[in-house]
């Protein structure tokens, strides 16, 4: 059982390679387009969250799975170069790492198409043996991109040793029904919280009424990510917009990953709830002014200066 004050995350999750395509415009259906640049980046939105938490300051262990490829090996690399522990980071045998294709027009926005590989082998089997690492955790980070059946039993096995979980419902997928009730904290852009409550969001308006629907049913702080207009957030200790810092952005590629991985930082280590989320959004804001997933995550020092400055 958690003491309650580990600082420890444990992120479980995907951890993909994207090759990444700058483009001048998206291409529509049958279109071919010019790219100015390809590179190849570390991605994946477990792995990215991992990254943000670790970036910014949090103690991090990655649980997942890669390929017994050469992109499974440099992201065991590049992940323990950034001072997560992958202890718990397997190789799959006759199976690749997972990748994204990724657009990213001028204007920053993108499109993604995911190949889950070895992310689909993070099965029940493989979180059901992390219960110690999870009875120690501040924080157990959680993300769409691994077998739903798997998501679940960390959801039901944090709840049963007494961890508190952050879900990031990326991308949008099947209801938790029940399980909603055991989420300390649940974090959406408008899309996803659509598929929650069946009802439009868009905007703080109707983000608030979400916020309200998801923790009447139980979630304890609903987060609900509003791009440009900031973050619209529902807990016990606050509830109102938190704005996002302008800037011009070059790709948003892995901004809720930031945002989730820094607040979690935050929150383990005992930051009030709505400094804790400026410190995210700033997060956030660094992290789309720049190319790439984890590439344009930013460090601490990084956001305490926007912050200084802001
Ligand atoms: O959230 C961004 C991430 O989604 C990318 O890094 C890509 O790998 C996909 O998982």
């Amino acid at each position: 059982m958690s003491d309650g004050h580990s600082r420890k995350i444990v992120v479980i999750g995907s951890a993909n390679v994207d090759f990444v395509m700058q483009v001048e415009k998206l291409p529509r259906r049958g279109e071919s387009v010019p790219s100015s640049r390809f590179t190849q980046l570390f991605g994946g939105k477990g792995a990215n969250q991992a990254v943000a938490a670790a970036r910014a300051g949090g103690e991090v262990a990655f649980a997942g799975c890669v390929g017994d490829d050469v992109f499974g090996r440099m992201m065991r690399e590049n992940l323990a170069g950034a001072g997560i522990d992958v202890e718990h980071l397997c190789e799959q045998p006759g199976i690749s790492s997972g990748a994204a294709l990724i657009m990213v027009d001028e204007a920053g926005g993108n499109m993604l198409s995911i190949a889950p590989g070895a992310n689909g082998r993070v099965t029940a089997d493989i979180v059901r043996p992390l219960s110690s690492l999870i009875a120690n955790a501040g924080m157990v980070m959680l993300q769409n991109e691994i077998p739903i059946e798997s998501v679940y039993a960390a959801v039901d096995i944090a709840a049963e040793l007494g961890a508190q979980v952050m879900l990031n419902l990326a991308p949008a997928g099947p209801s938790y029904g029940a399980r909603l009730l055991k989420l300390a904290y649940l974090v959406v852009n408008e899309t996803e919280a659509e598929t929650v409550c069946g009802f439009p969001v868009e905007g703080a308006a109707r983000a608030a009424e979400a916020a309200a629907w998801m923790r009447g049913r139980g979630v304890g702080t609903a987060i609900i990510t509003l791009g440009a207009q900031g973050a619209y957030i529902d807990g016990p200790e606050f509830r109102g917009t938190v704005p996002a810092f302008p800037v011009s952005p070059v790709d948003t590629t892995a901004a809720g990953d930031t945002f989730c991985g820094a607040l979690a930082a935050a929150l383990v280590q005992r930051m009030p709830l709505p400094e804790a989320s400026r410190f995210a959004s700033a997060a956030a804001a660094l992290c789309v002014t720049r190319l790439g997933a984890q590439a344009s995550i930013p460090s601490r020092s990084e956001i305490d200066a926007l912050l200084a400055r802001s």
